[in-house]
């Protein structure tokens, strides 16, 4: 029996592909097995296209659409149980048609064109425009969540509240990044998490300056940044979230730069509303972040000149955020019709498009002090007018503040789903 939120969801799907006669055939993806003969796969993750038509995830499944039969056009196969899958796995038995009638499904429409979205499936020929064209209407429609979605995504969050609460009771010096990470980690398994939606970010110190720190060893040192990006996953729903913390007693320039971090964070948060332009919200927020470092003396001009410089891309060198909700990086990319903006400081924007209500992104704007841009001779002649190299240089391994938050769009206000983690320093 298919639930009836994925009934709907399909229903959604048949409409938006319906100038299109192409059939779709989503693949799921096979385990990957991990070398050395040792008997065991990869964690196993069912490619997001197919987990969205699918509602659940399935190794070899096939989901396959007809939209000249509508409603009924959907159809999900799934390999039938192994006696190796029950005996070593206790796998049960699954929902869905043997996979072995697939070939038969797809004879039955020869000559037609083929959308192939998900994981390549054996035997299927795409068209590469059919398969283009359904990927990206696709993803318009799996870009505002559902009730389902949300429900999901409200343990995923409910979950990586309670890993979070652990923190500031954690955070002295001498604890090690990786500490914080395990203990971070067992306390989203123990509110309900399935695992970890994307490798859980600790940076203390410098190490806070490095976007995507893996933990180390390293013991925070007193009145470090201690910098923590990090989700819990729930049947494939991810919060992702990123506070920044001090060890200790933060100094005046770290409570102006957290300060300015949170500032520009909060007003990015009240224009996330439908209709707004993701780019305009991320422009916006490089001015709010930039006059506050003109405000800390660590740069000179006017906020405005300064973003249309790129001197923001400095120290704030990544986009504002992405969609969240199924995987990390959910459904996003460019709107229909639009190209990557070429500007060196917009061209990695994970996404270009205008909101919308029920859209679930997150924003999460950072300053930090990365000595690979700092150092940068280049760079630093290019800005040698507007930035106050000599105080920047004094700051140099003070690492960096993110603070990241999933803000669903809503006509009315934006609602913060990830407001019960405080983000406040002290
Ligand atoms: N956790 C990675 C990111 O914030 O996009
Ligand atoms: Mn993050
Ligand atoms: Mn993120």
């Amino acid at each position: 029996m298919t639930p009836a939120y994925l009934f709907a969801r399909r229903e959604r799907l048949s409409a938006a592909l319906a100038p299109s006669d192409a059939l779709l055939v989503i693949g799921a993806g096979e385990p990957v097995p991990l070398p050395e003969g040792s008997d065991q796969t990869y964690p196993y993750r069912a490619h997001a296209e197919y987990v969205f038509a699918a509602g659940s995830e399935c190794p070899g499944g096939v989901v396959a659409y007809d939209p000249r039969e509508r409603a009924a056009g959907w159809r999900s196969f799934v390999p039938p149980l192994t006696e190796a899958e029950r005996v070593w796995c206790g796998s049960q038995p699954r929902e869905g048609e043997d996979v072995a009638g697939f070939a038969a499904w797809l004879d039955a429409r020869k000559g037609r064109s083929i959308a192939a979205l998900g994981a390549p499936v054996p035997g299927v020929n795409a068209d590469a425009a059919a398969t283009d064209a359904a990927r990206l209407t696709y993803a318009e429609v799996r870009r505002p969540k559902d009730a389902h979605e949300l429900d999901l995504l409200g343990r995923a969050v409910a979950a990586t509240t309670a890993g979070f609460a652990r923190l500031p009771d954690l955070i002295r010096p001498g604890v090690t990044e990786r500490t914080l990470q395990i203990e971070l980690e067992v306390a989203f398994s123990h509110a309900g998490a399935n695992r970890t939606g994307y490798g859980t970010i600790v940076g203390a110190g410098p190490n806070a300056a490095v976007l995507h720190f893996e933990p180390s060893n390293r013991a925070v040192a007193p009145g470090d940044f201690v910098l923590v990006d990090a989700g819990a996953e729930v049947e494939r729903y991810v919060a992702d979230v990123t506070r920044t913390y001090v060890a200790g007693t933060p100094t005046g320039f770290q409570r102006d730069l957290h300060a300015a971090v949170r500032h520009a964070q909060e007003n990015a948060i009240a224009r996330c509303v439908p209709g707004a332009e993701w780019k305009q919200i991320h422009l916006a927020t490089a001015v709010d972040l930039t006059a506050g470092l003109v405000a800390m003396g660590i740069l000179r001009g006017r906020p405005e000149s300064l973003v249309e410089q790129e001197v923001h891309a400095l120290f704030f060198p990544h986009g504002l955020g992405h969609l969240v909700g199924l995987g990390v990086r959910d459904a996003s990319g460019l709107a229909r019709g639009r190209t990557r903006d070429p500007r060196p400081s917009l061209r990695s924007l994970r996404m270009d498009l205008p909101l919308a209500d029920g859209f679930v992104v997150t924003v999460e704007p950072g300053l930090y002090f990365i000595p690979a841009l700092l150092q940068d001779p280049v760079r630093r002649d290019r800005h040698r007018d507007t930035v106050n190299w000599s105080l920047v240089d004094a700051h140099l391994k003070i690492g960096g503040v993110r603070i990241e938050d999933d803000v669903l769009v809503r006509a009315g206000a934006p609602e913060v789903l990830t407001a019960g983690i405080p983000k406040a320093l002290d």
